[in-house]
């Protein structure tokens, strides 16, 4: 089937990769001309594992090409999956404008009847808004050409992306009940076929359903994080251990074990703006979304934990200090930095007057281009942050490990070589990688989150 992408960025280049896989002749379009450029050079933009050897694989079978020329790309896919991001708007709110301009180019240039596929996460009544503005270049250029717009939002994690697309939990289809939904419906399935056959994973159902779905999924996901924080906080002033009270409810199959852990607070591109948009969408309609505030209050306030207790242990002010960061993603095994709890970790660190020498294991370049943005006020501050791309060098002389990502390199170190090489043998795990008596035992001093703390 002819396919054609809007946007590729995670969702974008996945979606192509897992699509031209199955046989699928696919487009991939982007207005990032560098970013095209370099996708036409062998490389890829992001870091995911295992997609760079799929996309080599399509592109040298000539079933995937990059472009940032919109006419050839609407021309190209009967089906045209909108895949572009959807960022926070001032007010918190899903700023649809880059939707909303693949939504004009579908319909400035399309001469055959397309079937228009909402994969971003966009606020209930996007495919209404996505839908009128189709109608309305169509309507400009005076021609009347059939089209249908499907909700099928992404639940792919980042890190795990290939399969998760590969192996979908389920595959959300929104369509319209009339004939050209139907058609569209039947599409649809059709495409997701290869990816359904060990059981059925498609959801049918209305697009405003769809388009729900996506939003309570991962404020859901996000409600789980902030409870069993807000919980770790506790248990770390009443002297309980986090990680057994989370074994104690997980093992309730009601409950279930995931997304249970106790942290340094969610991040990246999607939990923060999806809560915040799906608050927003409760109050335009006259619905506060009390939980919701709470989760993000509470997320909020615990990128503060680490730095909280950096402060309790060394005092308020951090001059002549230095701190070794380990892990800057917002999680392990991307290299995404959008709103990844470091950030905040980093710059109360600095503006207490700290050093630090940071690894990551990918994320370094992303890493020092956000530090930057978020440094741009005390932009003098940001001689005094180090990348290292071994961990170990990273502890050299330093009053304290901090571990912010939960990366596999870091879960089983030489605790006498880190003793040896900290200044101080002083470990702020943010991830609870550790054991806090076997960590006191090693002599370090540690403090986990949620746990009996040294
Ligand atoms: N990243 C994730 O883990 C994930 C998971 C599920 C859903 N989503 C959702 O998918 C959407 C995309 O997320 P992402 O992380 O892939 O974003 P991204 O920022 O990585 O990629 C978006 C791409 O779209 C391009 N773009 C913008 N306007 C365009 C236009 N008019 N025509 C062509 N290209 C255009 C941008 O240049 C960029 O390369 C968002 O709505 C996001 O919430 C993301």
């Amino acid at each position: 089937m002819k396919i054609t992408i809007v946007g590729s960025g995670y969702v974008g280049l996945v979606t192509a990769a897992c699509l031209a896989e199955m046989g699928n002749d696919i487009f991939c379009l982007d207005v990032d001309e560098k970013k095209i450029s370099m996708l036409n050079q062998g490389q890829i933009p992001i870091y995911e594992p295992g997609l760079e050897e799929m996309i080599t694989r399509s592109v040298q079978l000539g079933r995937l090409k990059f472009s940032t020329d919109i006419e050839a790309s609407v021309a190209h896919g009967t089906v045209q999956f909108i895949a572009v991001g959807t960022p926070p708007d001032e007010d918190g709110s899903a700023d649809l404008k880059y939707v909303l301009a693949a939504a004009k180019n579908i319909g400035q240039y399309m001469t055959e009847p397309k079937i228009v596929v909402d994969k971003s996460t966009v606020p209930v009544g996007t495919a209404d808004k996505v839908k009128a503005e189709l109608a309305r270049v169509l309507a400009l250029r005076g021609v009347s050409i059939d089209f249908s717009v499907v909700s099928n939002p992404e639940f792919l994690k980042e890190g795990a992306a290939i399969d998760d697309f590969m192996k979908p939990d389920r595959i959300v289809i929104g369509h319209e009940s009339d004939s050209s939904g139907m058609q569209a419906k039947a599409l649809m399935e059709k495409i997701y076929a290869p990816f359904n056959r060990n059981h059925n994973r498609i959801l049918c159902m209305s697009v405003r359903s769809a388009e729900l779905t996506k939003y309570a999924a991962n404020a859901m996901l996000a409600t789980r994080i902030s409870f069993m924080n807000e919980l770790a906080n506790l248990a770390d002033i009443v002297g309980a251990d986090i990680e057994m009270v989370r074994q104690g409810i997980g093992s309730d199959s009601r409950i279930g074990y995931s997304f249970l852990y106790a942290g340094t607070g969610y991040g990246g591109s999607c939990f923060p703006k999806d809560v915040q948009a799906l608050s927003i969408t409760g109050k335009e309609h006259g619905q506060s979304m009390d939980i919701l505030n709470a989760v993000e209050h509470v997320n909020n306030k615990q990128k503060m934990t680490l730095v909280n207790k950096v402060h309790h242990h060394y005092g308020a002010d951090l001059s002549g200090k230095k701190f070794s960061i380990w892990g800057l993603a917002f999680k392990p095994n991307t290299d995404d930095m959008r709103a990844a709890p470091s950030r905040v970790i980093i710059r109360e660190l600095l503006l207490a007057g700290a050093q630090i020498v940071a690894h990551d294991p990918v994320a370094g370049k992303e890493a020092l281009h956000a530090l930057n943005q978020d440094m741009a006020d005390h932009p003098n501050l940001m001689k005094n942050v180090v990348l290292v791309s071994e961990p170990m060098d990273a502890l050299v002389d330093s009053d304290g490990l901090i571990i912010v990502t939960e990366w596999k390199a870091y879960r089983s170190p030489n605790f006498d070589q880190i003793k040896n090489l900290l200044k101080s043998p002083v470990v702020f795990d943010g991830r609870n990688l550790y054991e806090p008596d076997g960590m006191n035992q090693l002599g370090f001093k540690y403090f986990g989150i949620g746990r009996k703390s040294s």
